[in-house]
């Protein structure tokens, strides 16, 4: 690695890709599970991160729904969200636009509002005593029905100022994005931003029908363009962002190891690549250590990291304005 990490920590950072309950640490899984008497599968803290060693995206998360449940107040909620925030503020991560998945909540009985109300006053206090920019984005759980989702879509209406996207994630395999047409289609006549998780376990053809067919702007990992060609040739020509986990697809096995991962192919195929953390406190870290990871494995030049620095500016929902703020605090550096 020839690029310090003091200077891939001091890269203003922007996140576009972070499930807020895949970062529950099991620190505060545990914490939470005694606040409201509910009893975990494991016996330490330990025990819990040795059970996090995963074979596939299901077996992932299967243990990630697990460990939602012990969400289950507004506190509870914004507890989550707030430590998330600070682990961004230690790192220079200055903007985020970070997914929840609402439907693993109120299946269990959690009000949506419940969710929502937690989330929404941590990025507020994180805005406001961090000078963290952020937005929100619901993700539909492409495993549960279509009716599911537009209901979900529904219970979101009178929150529809706090949320900024709509996007769809879970089991990937089975699920195409063309099951989910209507319900992005009355997201999108609701004027939300649309985003989908698309090539990260399924083939290419998933990306194309979440491009076509669901009208996204952004597809959330689609590291598997590779297989087409043609795909490729338009995701460069459009600039389509594509939100790329490293640590994530080495963890869930869509790469053997970081070395094997094809970012660097991405990058070189002049597609507009971001860097992510999916779900930090079960693929070992946030983004700082995916950042690390990558260097480490693949030694991106310091031009490379500008370049994925800018994707994510540009890829982002943030207004013109903020984005200017991140771009000159990104030239601070160059
Ligand atoms: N939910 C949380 N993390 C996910 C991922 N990496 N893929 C699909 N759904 C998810
Ligand atoms: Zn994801």
């Amino acid at each position: 690695m020839t690029l310090a990490t003091d200077f891939l920590h001091a890269l203003p950072k922007v996140e576009l890709h972070m499930h807020i309950e895949g970062s529950l640490e099991p620190e505060l899984m545990f914490r939470l599970a005694q606040r409201n008497n509910i009893t975990l599968p494991y016996d330490s803290v330990d025990a819990l991160r040795q059970a996090y060693d995963f074979s596939n995206l299901q077996s992932f998360l299967d243990l990630y729904y697990q460990g939602a449940n012990v969400l289950q107040t507004e506190q509870d909620f914004f507890d989550l969200t707030w430590a998330y925030l600070q682990r961004c503020h230690e790192q220079n991560v200055e903007h985020v636009e970070i997914f929840f998945d609402p439907q693993t909540h109120t299946d269990r009985g959690i009000p949506f509002e419940t969710v929502i109300n937690g989330l929404t006053q941590a990025l507020a206090q994180g805005e406001q005593q961090l000078g963290i920019s952020h937005g929100l984005i619901l993700c539909f759980l492409r495993h549960l029905s279509e009716e599911s989702a537009l209901e979900t879509l529904e219970q979101a209406k009178p929150f529809r100022e706090k949320i900024l996207g709509i996007g769809l994630d879970s089991s990937e395999l089975g699920h195409p994005p063309e099951k989910f047409q209507r319900a992005f289609a009355a997201a999108q006549a609701q004027g939300y931003k649309l985003v989908a998780h698309a090539g990260e376990e399924g083939p290419a053809e998933y990306i194309w029908q979440a491009l076509d067919l669901l009208k996204v702007q952004r597809i959330d990992h689609g590291v598997a363009c590779l297989q087409d060609p043609e795909l490729v040739a338009h995701l460069a020509e459009h600039q389509i962002p594509l939100t790329v986990c490293p640590n994530s697809n080495v963890r869930l096995r869509v790469f053997d190891t970081m070395a094997d991962h094809n970012l660097k192919t991405l990058l070189d195929k002049d597609l507009k690549v971001t860097l992510n953390s999916d779900d930090p406190a079960y693929f070992g870290g946030y983004m700082l250590e995916n950042y690390v990871n990558v260097q480490e494995a693949l030694n991106l030049s310091k031009e490379q990291w500008l370049k994925l620095s800018a994707n994510a500016i540009d890829a982002s929902f943030a207004s013109d304005a903020r984005k200017a703020q991140l771009y000159q605090q990104l030239m601070e550096l160059f």
